[in-house]
């Protein structure tokens, strides 16, 4: 699903940038009017401001869409929507249901490393062995089946036959899933 949503931009880099930010750096909105065209028609208290021109002033498009919870938000309406710039996704995840998922819950890991370590170290299996055990006698990674997309990769990693307890999969259900959206997002499902 696509939408068209608006927002107020404070852009740092011009005049009017000045006049959104109070002194902690916090943008100031309370109270302005937008009219047609997303046109700024009230700000309080700008009357006597020098050179403030409401006319300059308008809310910017923003593009959404939607993938079942996940929301691909872009300030930038001429770049490629979600499924010309990955044309195989939706087909690969098919299988994992994702437009029927839900919002659960949120976590946050700060994570102090160069953000292309981090996806090395998702999509590589054979840390698993020395650095999750056991995870390791849950998934046999060298049967790992990458495949390489146009903007993604989609990793299939299988579950053991004998001994796994935590990610047994559904019979008939798709294996453990990892998928990297270039540049810095991934999907996981086990
Ligand atoms: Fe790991």
């Amino acid at each position: 699903m696509s939408s068209r949503f608006h927002v107020d931009v404070a852009r740092a880099r011009t005049p009017e940038a000045s006049f959104y930010t109070d002194a902690d750096g916090y943008a100031r909105e309370v109270g302005r009017v937008f009219g047609k065209s997303w046109q700024l028609v009230r700000a309080p208290e700008m009357d006597d401001v020098a050179d403030f021109d409401p006319t300059r002033i308008q809310l910017e498009p923003v593009r959404v869409e939607s993938r079942g919870p996940l929301l691909f938000v872009t300030l930038d309406t001429h770049i490629p929507s979600v499924p010309e710039y990955f044309p195989h996704l939706a087909a690969d995840c098919a299988p994992y249901g994702v437009e029927k998922m839900r919002y659960v819950t949120s976590r946050t890991y700060p994570v102090n490393a160069n953000w292309k370590v981090y996806v090395d170290n998702f999509l590589e299996g054979y840390h698993i062995p020395l650095v999750h055990p056991a995870l390791n006698r849950e998934l046999d990674y060298r049967r790992d089946v990458t495949t390489l997309r146009e903007h993604h990769v989609m990793q299939f990693c299988l579950i053991r036959e004998h001994g796994a307890e935590h990610y047994r999969t559904s019979p008939g259900g798709p294996p453990a899933g990892y998928f990297w959206l270039y540049p810095n997002m991934m999907l996981n499902h086990e």
